[in-house]
C-alpha cells in the first residue's frame, strides 16, 4: 500500500527520485503546468482514471464520453481527474486469445497506479478480460479504487428478430453450417450483431464480470447492467467520479473489500445468473491477488443451494438491457438476500445488507424470477472431478442438454486446434452423436494459451443431420455467450502432462453430472504406459512476454495468473 500522508497527496505523491524532494516537486509542477492547470488544480488531490480505450476495442468506443463524465464528477467533488491509458484487450482482435494478455494488462494497471501520483483510481473497462485485469492490478496496488464498466450493447433487429452479440452470432453461424442460412443472410446478420458501443448484449463474460464487480462491492449499486448508450451510464460515470474523491484517504481499499465472504457472494451470484464459465477463472485470479482461493468443491456446494434466477441468454431468453429495465443486479441480490454474507463492505461505504435494503423494491419477474419460480432450482455451473480432471473441470449445466449428463461415450480425439480444424468437417471422420469429442493441447500451458475453443463445432455431417449438441471435453475455455454440453478448463491441462493428453481415439469416458465425476475408463497401468511413451513436445525458445508466460502461467483452477503475481506477504 502507498503512503496516505495527507501532506503528500496529488502531485506531491510518489515523487520522481532526483535525490532532492523539493526539486522533484518543483520539476513535476513545472511539467504539470504545461497542461494549463491553474494553481488551484495543481494543489488538489488526484483521481487517476485508468482507461482501456483503443481503436482495437469496439466495446469501448464510447469511452471518451464516459471519461468526460467521470472527470465532471471528480471536479465537482474538488479533486483533479487525470486519465491515463493502459493496455486494452478487444476480445475478437487478439491473437491467439485475449486471456494470454490479461496478466500483462493487470501488470500495466498495477504498476501505473503505483508509479504515478494518484490518491484514488477509477478503473474504466468492460470487454471480457479488461475488468478482471483491472481488478487484479488494483488489488495488488491496493490504493482506493472503484470500477466503472462500459455497459452492455443495445440489441438490434434482423428481419423482425431481435439480435445481440454474441449468443445470436453462434446461433446463426450454426444454422449457416447446417445449410439453413445462406451466404447473403449471414452477411446481413454480420452487420447487425454488434450495432452499438458497449459489451456483448447477453450474460456473457463481460456482463458476468460487470455483475460480479458490483457484487464484490467494487462498483455502486445498479452500475453493472446500465446500457452503454443510456444517459444513466453517463450519470453513473459522474457518480463514480464523485465516489472516487470520497475514497481519498479512506481505508476502503481493495484488500478490505475483496474478502473471502465477498468472493463467496460473487460465486453465489455467478451461479444465480447462469453466468460465464470464464468468471470462475477470473475470480480465482482476483482472489489470488489478495491471498485467497476459489475452491471448486465449495462452488459445487453453493451450486446445490443456489437457483438460477435470471432469464437471459445464453441460458434463457433476454438480454442485459432487459436486466437493467427489470431492476438490475440489486433485484437479484434482493432475491438472494438470505444466501449472502450481508456485512461485506462496499466501495460506497455501506454494507451489502444496507445496500440491498436501500434499493428500490421493484422487479420485473419475467427477467428476475423469485426463488419459488426459478429458471432452474440449482446453480448454473458445476465442477467435475475424476482421473480425467484431478484438479477440476467446469460445466455450464444451465446452458447444456440434461439428456447428455449421465452417460458413457467413445472418445473422438483431436490433438490440437490445428487437428480439429483439419478434420472436424471431414466426411470420413468416424463419429456418431453419442461420441464424446475431446480436444487436447488448448489449455493455459499450451501454445494456444487457452482460447475460447472449447465450443467444438458439431461435425458438419452431424449438424446437417440435425444434431444440435454433443458432449465436448477440453482444457480450453468457452465464450460466455456460448451454450452446449461442454466440459471446460480440464486441469491439469494436456500440455502440462494432465491425463487429458493421454486420451486416445476409442477410449471410453464416463460422465456423471449428478455425481460430479469425469472419468477416463482406462486402467492405471495402461495410463502409466502411455505416459512413459508420450513424446514431450519441445516448445520453441521464447523471449519477452512469451517467455514470462511460458515460465510462470498457472493452471485454470488457480486463475491462469502468473505465479509471481499472486499475493505474498
Ligand atoms: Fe467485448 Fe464481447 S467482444 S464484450
Amino acid at each position: 500500500m502507498q503512503n496516505d500522508d495527507p501532506t503528500r497527496r496529488g502531485f506531491a505523491r510518489g515523487l520522481t527520485d532526483y535525490g532532492d524532494r523539493a526539486f522533484s516537486l518543483y520539476l513535476r509542477r513545472s511539467f504539470a503546468s504545461a497542461m494549463g492547470y491553474s494553481r488551484d488544480m495543481l494543489d488538489r488531490p488526484i483521481v487517476g482514471i485508468a482507461h482501456s480505450a483503443s481503436g482495437f476495442n469496439s466495446c469501448h468506443r464510447h469511452f471518451p464520453e464516459l471519461i468526460e463524465a467521470v472527470k465532471r464528477g471528480v471536479l465537482a467533488a474538488g479533486a483533479l481527474p487525470i486519465e491515463f491509458p493502459t493496455i486494452s484487450l478487444g476480445e475478437s482482435f487478439l491473437n491467439p486469445t485475449s486471456l494470454k494478455f490479461r496478466n500483462l494488462m493487470s501488470m500495466d494497471v498495477e504498476e501505473m497506479i503505483r508509479a504515478q501520483p494518484m490518491d484514488s483510481v477509477v478503473l474504466v473497462g468492460g470487454c471480457d478480460k479488461t475488468v478482471p485485469a483491472q481488478l487484479m492490478g488494483a488489488a495488488s496496488a491496493d490504493i482506493p479504487a472503484i470500477q466503472l464498466v462500459a455497459g452492455p450493447m443495445s440489441t438490434s433487429r434482423h428481419r423482425g428478430e431481435r439480435l445481440g452479440a454474441c449468443t445470436d452470432c453462434r446461433r446463426f453461424w450454426a444454422q449457416y453450417r447446417a445449410g439453413n442460412v445462406d451466404a447473403t443472410e449471414i452477411s446481413a446478420v454480420e452487420q447487425r450483431l454488434a450495432s452499438t458501443s458497449g459489451t456483448c448484449a447477453v450474460m456473457g463474460t463481460a456482463s458476468t464480470m460487470a455483475s460480479l464487480a458490483e457484487v464484490l462491492g467494487m462498483m455502486p449499486a445498479g452500475a453493472a447492467a446500465i446500457p452503454a448508450v443510456d444517459a444513466d451510464r453517463l450519470r453513473m460515470a459522474e457518480e463514480t467520479g464523485r465516489i472516487a474523491v470520497a475514497l481519498i484517504g479512506s481505508d476502503r481499499r481493495p484488500n478490505r473489500i475483496l474478502t473471502a465472504q465477498a468472493f463467496e457472494n460473487a460465486v453465489r451470484v455467478l451461479l444465480a445468473l447462469g453466468g460465464s464459465t470464464n468468471a470462475v477463472i477470473h475470480l480465482a485470479a482476483i482472489a489470488g491477488r489478495v491471498g485467497l482461493r476459489i475452491d471448486l468443491a465449495r462452488m459445487n456446494a453453493l451450486s446445490d443451494s443456489t437457483p438460477v434466477l435470471v432469464d437471459l441468454k445464453p441460458t434463457g431468453g433476454g438480454y442485459m438491457e432487459d436486466l437493467h429495465a427489470a431492476g438490475g443486479i440489486p433485484a437479484v441480490l434482493r432475491e438472494l438476500r438470505g444466501l449472502l454474507h450481508l456485512d461485506c463492505l462496499m466501495v460506497t461505504g455501506e454494507t451489502l445488507g444496507q445496500r440491498i435494503d436501500a434499493t428500490e423494491d421493484w422487479v420485473d419477474r419475467a427477467v428476475v424470477r423469485p426463488i419459488q419460480n426459478a429458471v432452474r432450482k440449482d446453480g448454473g455451473l458445476v465442477a467435475l472431478f475424476g482421473n480425467l480432471a484431478p484438479l477440476g473441470a467446469v460445466l455450464k449445466r444451465a446452458a447444456a442438454d440434461p439428456a447428455l449428463f449421465e452417460r458413457e461415450g467413445r472418445a473422438v480425439v483431436f490433438e490440437s486446434l490445428a487437428d480439429l480444424a483439419a478434420r472436424i468437417d471431414d466426411p470420413a471422420l468416424e463419429v456418431t452423436p453419442d461420441d464424446f469429442l475431446v480436444l487436447q493441447n488448448a489449455g493455459p500451458a499450451s501454445e494456444a494459451a487457452m482460447p475460447e475453443a472449447g465450443y467444438l463445432p458439431i461435425p458438419a455431417k452431424l449438424a446437417r443431420a440435425g444434431v444440435k449438441d454433443m458432449v465436448r471435453i477440453s482444457d480450453a475455455r468457452m465464450s460466455g455467450t456460448a451454450y452446449g454440453t461442454i466440459i471446460l478448463h480440464v486441469a491439469p491441462d494436456a500440455a502440462s502432462g494432465g491425463t487429458l493428453g493421454l486420451v486416445r481415439n476409442g477410449d471410453r469416458i464416463s460422465l456423471s453430472v449428478a455425481r460430479r465425476r469425469l472419468e477416463l475408463l482406462v486402467d492405471d497401468r495402461e495410463l502409466a504406459r502411455r505416459r512413459s511413451d508420450a513424446v514431450v513436445r519441445q516448445r520453441p525458445a521464447s523471449r519477452g512476454y512469451q517467455q514470462l508466460y511460458d515460465t510462470h502461467i498457472l493452471q485454470a483452477n488457480e486463475g491462469c495468473d502468473f505465479d509471481f503475481l499472486r499475493f505474498s506477504e
